[in-house]
């Protein structure tokens, strides 16, 4: 029997009027329908995190962190197999508040699939291009696939309350003849297992 795996879907953006929500609700929705998946949503707004100042790079506190808030990020990350980001791009590269989630943490990264879900004008592929860079400083293992969104999916999708109705992100699911989101989990799943029973094993 497969054994459940947990992933997690980080909401990247903590703005007013944010997008954001759409992709993530989507993607969690499309995660949730998965046989032995327990997908869940980080979103960055509920996890009102400092400013990274600290003394000491994460790495090396032992996973012991003094802020309240930091610590409970990094029990729910501790708790995830794996991770969908849902990103934009901001100026060519990712949103700032994503980063200092990302640095706040450490070892609770390590050894974990990670693939992702973005827009903007070029579907938001320069800021994946940019976020897998960092995953694998993190001791990540990015996917090579990605969902990026159709500039046409992502106005259509901006109308939609949230959860938005799925069938506005079917453009991913036959793109060129390619379900996209069928072989995004493909791939991200087989990482998730692999990586998890080799984590078992020390
Ligand atoms: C500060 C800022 C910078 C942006 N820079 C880019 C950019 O370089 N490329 C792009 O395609 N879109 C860019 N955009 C447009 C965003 O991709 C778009 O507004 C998106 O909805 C932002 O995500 P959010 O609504 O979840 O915050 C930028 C938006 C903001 C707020």
């Amino acid at each position: 029997m497969t054994s459940i795996v947990t992933v997690k879907v980080i909401l990247g953006t903590t703005r007013e009027g944010r997008f954001g929500d759409k992709p993530a609700h989507w993607i969690l929705g499309e995660a949730a329908k998965l046989p032995g998946v327990e997908a869940g949503l980080l979103d960055l707004r509920d996890f009102p995190l400092p400013f990274f100042d600290r003394p000491r790079s994460p790495g090396r506190e032992g996973g012991v962190y003094p802020h309240p808030v930091v610590t409970r990020w990094a029990e729910q990350v501790a708790k995830a197999d794996a991770f969908i980001v849902v990103s934009p791009e901001y100026n060519h590269g990712y949103p700032a508040v994503l980063k200092n989630a990302f640095d706040h943490i450490y070892p609770e990264w390590a050894r974990k699939p990670i693939g992702f879900v973005s827009y903007g004008n070029a579907g938001g592929a320069r800021a994946v291009e940019q976020l897998r860079l960092v995953a694998v400083e993190l001791q990540m293992w990015p996917i090579q696939r990605a969902l990026h969104l159709p500039v046409e999916v992502y106005f259509a999708a901006m109308k939609e309350p949230i959860p938005p109705n799925p069938e506005v992100f079917e453009p991913l699911h036959t793109q060129h003849g390619v379900d996209h989101v069928v072989r995004f989990f493909d791939d991200l799943l087989w990482a998730t297992r692999a990586l998890k029973a080799a984590r078992a094993s020390g």
